[in-house]
């Protein structure tokens, strides 16, 4: 008999996007003349700019010719996109990042769903609660959790946020070793100030604890005070790991390609206390288990790094920006309270008439045709909340929030 892996009997439910896609699939089955908005998952609609598409092309050329072919890629990424990558994202930035320090791959979500390998199964982790579904479940299918109880699993250190600490959680009241931050925040859209993320990397250091930010949304910050990058806080290379990715910023999400930074410096240690590099651990693990981006796909991602490639980015990122505009501003006239929709994609907004999540979510899809994601799927003080997401058509957006004014609750 061949037996599960029990740690997966412990996972709730479907994965929250694959349940989101479930009901709206059913819905349009028995509503086919209905057209459906779709501010869900998010997933972007601009696409790739014409200098990824030249990028790209030059790949396709280089594979059609021997002298140029490429084989299997590097597993940590081609030198030509890490180098760039140091340049554009970290050093013109004044932050000391490496081409080696960078390490390429197919998306953050697997880079955040695999990097908790590397680690004991008795680490204590501490992620935020609403979270990133793929933080919790990629540990719980590890065996990190205990049994699920009241909405949430023993054994994970849960860091509450809510309108009182304005979604930004306060420092964990017991001693954790693994920290998952995302900010700007996906689900509240909250962003974090360098005073803020200070605290958080002097707990790391006090405590030997790691940090594991992901940063996938770092392109939609446009306040100059609001910090990027974890490294751009002292002493963070000690402490931190943080994951990148092309699929927000460039619209990678069909065509895949990210990168994590992992300081050389950094450290972790085995039972006899001895130190293993966690760079050269996690590149132990990809080669592996992972065989690297095409060579097609990161001649694509080279070109985001150059100077044309940067301004089209940005004019991508201020038309989901000017989308999150209009709908925070229909919030604010609806008298819906919301968090985020500056500096980030997503808006959180808070229930109408007090309904659940997933009675709002079923309300909009029924009578708005609008699809938007539940926020107690991202965890239990996600419940009275809903997510929006800014990533779509500019008609659409102004489609559904006027179909949500017209919503009788
Ligand atoms: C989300 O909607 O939260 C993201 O698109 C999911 C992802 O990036 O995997």
């Amino acid at each position: 008999m061949i037996k599960i892996n029990r740690n997966y009997l412990k996972l709730q439910g479907s994965y929250l996007f694959a349940e989101v896609a479930r009901h709206v699939k059913e819905f349009q089955e028995l509503n086919q003349d209905k057209r459906i908005i779709r501010l869900g998952i998010g997933d972007v609609t601009e696409p790739l700019s014409q200098n990824v598409i030249k990028g790209l092309n030059e790949g396709v050329a280089h594979m059609g010719k021997r002298e140029t072919f490429q084989g299997y890629p590097p597993y940590e990424g081609f030198a030509f996109l890490r180098e760039k990558i140091a340049e554009i994202d970290f050093k013109s930035k004044g932050i000391n990042i490496c081409a080696d320090e960078i390490y390429v791959s197919t998306g953050a979500k697997e880079d955040t769903a695999n990097f908790q390998e590397l680690f004991d199964t008795s680490v204590k982790i501490a992620i935020t609660d609403p979270v990133y579904p793929v933080y919790l479940d990629s540990n719980v299918m590890a065996g990190r959790t205990a049994s699920f109880k009241n909405g949430r699993f023993d054994g994970v250190h849960y860091l509450n946020c809510n309108e009182e600490n304005n979604f930004t959680p306060d420092l964990p009241t017991e001693k954790v070793d693994l920290i998952y931050l995302c900010f700007p925040n996906n689900p509240t859209g909250q962003v974090a100030t360098k005073e803020y993320l200070k605290k958080w990397v002097d707990y790391a250091k006090a405590n030997k604890a790691l940090i594991l930010f992901d940063a996938a949304y770092e392109a939609f910050v446009r306040e100059k005070d609001i910090p990027k990058s974890i490294f751009e806080i002292e002493g963070a290379k000690e402490v931190a790991v943080e994951f990148r990715s092309l699929s927000k910023t460039a619209g990678f999400t069909g065509t895949r390609c990210a990168y994590t930074i992992i300081p050389k410096d950094l450290k972790i240690y085995d039972d006899d206390g001895k130190e293993h590099s966690l760079g050269s651990l996690w590149l132990r693990r990809q080669a592996t288990k992972f065989n690297g981006v095409s060579y097609i796909i990161q001649k694509g991602a080279e070109q985001v790094f150059t100077k044309e490639g940067q301004e089209e980015v940005k004019k991508t990122i201020d038309y989901y920006l000017d989308n999150a505009k209009i709908i925070t501003e229909g919030l604010t006239k609806l008298g819906i309270k919301y968090s985020g929709g500056k500096n980030s994609p997503y808006i959180w907004l808070k229930t109408p008439k007090k309904l659940s999540s997933w009675e709002f979510f079923h309300k909009l899809l029924n009578d708005c045709y609008v699809v938007g994601t539940p926020g107690v799927g991202f965890g239990s003080c996600g419940e009275g909340y809903f997510r929006l997401t800014a990533f779509g058509k500019k008609d659409d957006v102004i489609e559904a929030i006027d179909r949500l004014g017209k919503l009788k609750i």
